[in-house]
């Protein structure tokens, strides 16, 4: 048996990647951002057969303590093998209040935190020699659009850093893919976009990103469209962009 972590797993991309790795048998550690969210997943994947599931709260503005959570949770298991960043906010800034207001937390759990785990998590893995890191970041951080220009910089940060730990654990036996969705039906998704022919069911999403994973894939987007998207957005000369680029 071999373990993963999956930080945001109690919702959406994480969620769905933590019951594709239970069907594949691995134990997991999951983490969400409260108790409470912990314990809804924990009462809901208690009890089943197979490999341990352990739900634990673990706030991203808060590093160190969701470090020690998880440290402790992952105590008598088999070696860590994977370990899956999932976990992001997106709160409204729709305007420019709205920006001041989500500013220091979006950036504290979406970059900061962030950060501060994924180098926690890598020291760990490259101290054993062996082991996968997947960052999620996002389409919305391939090029910034008015309707979130903060998170679009907080996913285009994930995406540099992401770059940066695949450089630095090159030769290490770790791997490091990042994973960019475009949309995936879960409830960050605005309700209207979730029967789009765009969008990825998050059972899906789940399976192509513990795919890449295993197969040490560099970077990965959810689906594979995006990519397109992603690449037009970024050729875009700015005095286009800021003319005809989608909000
Ligand atoms: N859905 C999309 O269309 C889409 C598109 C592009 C990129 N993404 C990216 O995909 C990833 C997963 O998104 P999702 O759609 O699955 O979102 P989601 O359903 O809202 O799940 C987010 C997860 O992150 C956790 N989380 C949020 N803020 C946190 C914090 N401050 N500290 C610790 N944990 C925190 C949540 O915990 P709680 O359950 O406790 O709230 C939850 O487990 C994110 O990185 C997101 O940016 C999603």
């Amino acid at each position: 048996m071999k373990t993963a972590v999956v930080v945001g797993g109690t919702s959406g991309l994480g969620r769905a990647t933590v019951a594709e790795l239970h069907r594949r048998g691995w134990a997991i550690v999951a983490t969400g951002s409260t108790p409470d969210s912990a314990e809804a997943v924990r009462r809901q994947l208690g009890g089943e057969d197979g490999p341990p599931i352990r739900v634990v709260a673990a706030e991203l503005r808060d590093p160190a303590a969701a470090a020690a959570a998880i440290e402790e949770a992952l105590a008598d298991l088999p070696p860590l093998d994977l370990w899956v960043q999932s976990a992001a906010t997106m709160p409204p800034e729709a305007d420019w209040a709205a920006m001041r207001d989500v500013a220091m937390e979006m950036v504290g759990a979406n970059l900061g935190g962030t950060a501060w785990i994924l180098a926690w998590a890598a020291e760990r893995l490259e101290a054993q020699g062996r082991g996968r890191l997947v960052v999620v970041g996002s389409v919305a951080g391939d090029r910034g659009r008015k309707a979130a220009p903060l998170y679009g910089a907080t996913k285009a940060g994930v995406h540099a850093l992401a770059d940066g730990l695949r450089h630095r654990l090159h030769g290490s036996g770790v791997s490091v893919t990042t994973v960019r969705p475009g949309w995936v039906a879960t409830r960050m998704l605005p309700a209207e976009k979730h029967t789009s022919p765009l969008t990825l069911e998050p059972a899906r999403a789940a399976w192509i990103v513990v795919e890449a994973a295993l197969r040490g894939r560099d970077v990965v987007y959810l689906g594979w469209w995006w990519r397109v998207v992603g690449g037009i957005l970024r050729l875009l000369p700015s005095s286009v962009h800021k003319r005809i680029a989608p909000p």
